[in-house]
């Protein structure tokens, strides 16, 4: 069964009492919501703890938005899969552009997080994406594809079903500028193709693919009523818990 799922990527925002406050709120206001939405929110590092604390007894999971790629060690300054588990992750984000533009995040390296991610029984949201360059060249769907292949075709079916895949295209993100519902679709159905292409066809029907980048509760509704947009990967409107809510409320 595919699942529907609304993330919330905090990213470099919030200090830890603001961090628990809006946690605590979206889990206040995802008591209106139906059943057949996950949430998820993704905090800095530092938030963990505090903010699984703040979501006990709730429905919405917690997501770490990285990990490191090696288990343990002498590796100042990096998380690894076991810290996130015990702060009390389910989820982690891997990819995201922001990480590969500014961090050298390669797709050898994600190969390395996603097995470390899975093998600590983390799920993972993968985030895929081309940037502006690549769409005007008319790259969008091979650079989508490569990423896609260069990262997953290392996994077998049993353990796609704990990958999410989120794409991102990356003009989109923070610019407030996002793709229409027909350009996600396309790419949405490209990736499914892929997946189901190496994996089989359940495989690829139970997979869950979100949209992200500008996605507002103005938009939300248009975009998640495509057949291949199974959620989104919310970043600015997170920090609001009424918007992260009122995206979720769009299915
Ligand atoms: P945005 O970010 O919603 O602020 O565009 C999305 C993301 O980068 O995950």
């Amino acid at each position: 069964m595919r699942k529907y799922i609304v993330a919330g990527n905090w990213k470099m925002n919030t200090t830890v009492p603001q961090g628990v406050e809006l946690a605590k709120a979206v889990v206040e206001k995802a008591k209106e919501l139906p059943a057949n939405v996950e949430l998820v929110v993704a905090p800095p590092f530092t938030h963990l703890v505090s903010v699984a604390e703040a979501l006990k007894g709730s429905k919405v999971a917690l997501s770490a938005q990285n990990c490191a790629d090696k288990e343990k060690g002498a590796y100042t300054g990096e998380v690894a899969v076991d810290m996130l588990v015990s702060a009390g992750c389910t989820y982690t984000i891997l990819g995201h552009s922001e990480r590969r533009q500014y961090y050298g995040e390669t797709d050898a390296k994600l190969v390395d997080k996603v097995r470390l991610a899975l093998a600590a029984g983390l799920k993972v949201i993968l985030c895929v994406g081309e940037n502006l360059d690549e769409r005007e060249a008319g790259r969008h769907f091979d650079v989508v594809k490569e990423q896609t292949e260069n990262v997953l075709f290392h996994f077998t079916a049993e353990e796609m079903a704990s990958i999410v895949i989120a794409y991102e295209p990356v003009w989109a993100i923070g610019t407030g500028k996002t793709a229409t519902a027909a350009q996600a679709e396309e790419i949405h159905a490209c990736i499914r193709n892929v997946i189901e292409g190496k994996f089989g066809k359940k495989v690829a029907d139970d997979l869950t693919i979100l949209y992200g980048g500008s996605c507002k509760p103005s938009n939300a509704k248009e975009l998640f009523a495509e057949p291949d947009i199974d959620g989104g990967l919310i970043g600015g409107a997170a920090l609001k818990a009424e918007d992260f809510i009122a995206i979720a409320a769009s299915f």
